[in-house]
């Protein structure tokens, strides 16, 4: 095991993080697999049956995921980058850590704004428009929502879970920790690393994780704080 790089820092965060940007989560009341089957639109065997009803799906939820404003939680994270080097590891599909100016952000889960050939795999931007039945990739395969459903496999997993392992300082934000294998980067972590994880609720916190049991706009600022001071109080050591 490489040993943790206190410049390096992981966030990995779920959908709780963009919760108060209005965005909905997934498994909280009011959460979309209350509200939907995801066996029926977030599925292969959904989109064998009804691909009108997927592509539905999606199609609805890309104009609110563009609208939505990045919250201090996600203006924090990227802030962070002033003095560290930060990846962001996110299972959300929005862009909101990139428009809050995080420049290094891995998508675990896929991109609402792009879509993909479905036999070619080819990946075209489509931004906040719907993508129609009809609509092909530039080598003749329907084109779908760039998501990563369930049964797929994960994308950029291996390159986060490295990210995962070298990092100093690991903060996770807005996930039930419930989706796999996604989730289980959390295990890749360093004992040795400054673990925190923010949530209002959660069954139990990851091993070694300190819990801050909060929103992620209260809370994550105050993570951001705490590090940059310590990295502050270190660059003035060595100055010194
Ligand atoms: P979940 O809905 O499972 O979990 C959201 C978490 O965010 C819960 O722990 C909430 O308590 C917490 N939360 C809610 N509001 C919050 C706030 N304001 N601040 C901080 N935390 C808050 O969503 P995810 O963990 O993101 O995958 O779900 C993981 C994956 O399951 C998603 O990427 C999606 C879904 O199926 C795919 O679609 C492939």
């Amino acid at each position: 095991m490489p040993s943790p790089d206190p410049r390096r820092i992981v966030i990995f965060s779920g959908s709780g993080v963009s919760a108060e940007s209005g965005l909905p989560t997934f498994r909280d009341s009011g959460g979309l697999w209350r509200q939907y089957a995801w066996e029926e639109v977030a599925s292969p065997e959904g989109w064998r049956k009804h691909p009108d009803v997927v592509q539905a799906f999606y199609n609805e939820r890309r104009q609110p995921a563009a609208q939505a404003q990045p919250n201090a939680a996600h203006r924090a994270i990227a802030e962070l980058e002033k003095a560290f080097d930060v990846v962001v590891v996110t299972q959300n599909v929005d862009d909101l850590h990139e428009r809050a100016g995080s420049t290094t952000v891995v998508h675990v889960h896929g991109e609402l704004a792009f879509a993909r050939g479905e036999h070619s795999g080819l990946r075209q931007h489509v931004g906040a428009e719907p993508i129609r039945m009809g609509q092909l990739c530039a080598q003749g395969s329907q084109l779908r929502p760039d998501i990563v459903w369930f049964g797929e496999s994960v994308q950029h997993l291996e390159e986060a879970r490295a990210h995962v392992a070298r990092a100093g300082r690991l903060l996770v934000v807005g996930t039930s920790l419930s989706v796999f294998p996604a989730a289980s980067l959390v295990h890749a972590a360093q004992p040795s690393a400054d673990k925190v994880v923010v949530a209002p609720e959660l069954d139990s916190p990851p091993a070694g994780f300190d819990w801050m049991r909060g929103k992620a706009t209260d809370c994550v600022p105050q993570v951001v704080a705490r590090w940059l001071r310590e990295r502050a109080h270190v660059s003035q050591g060595r100055d010194a």
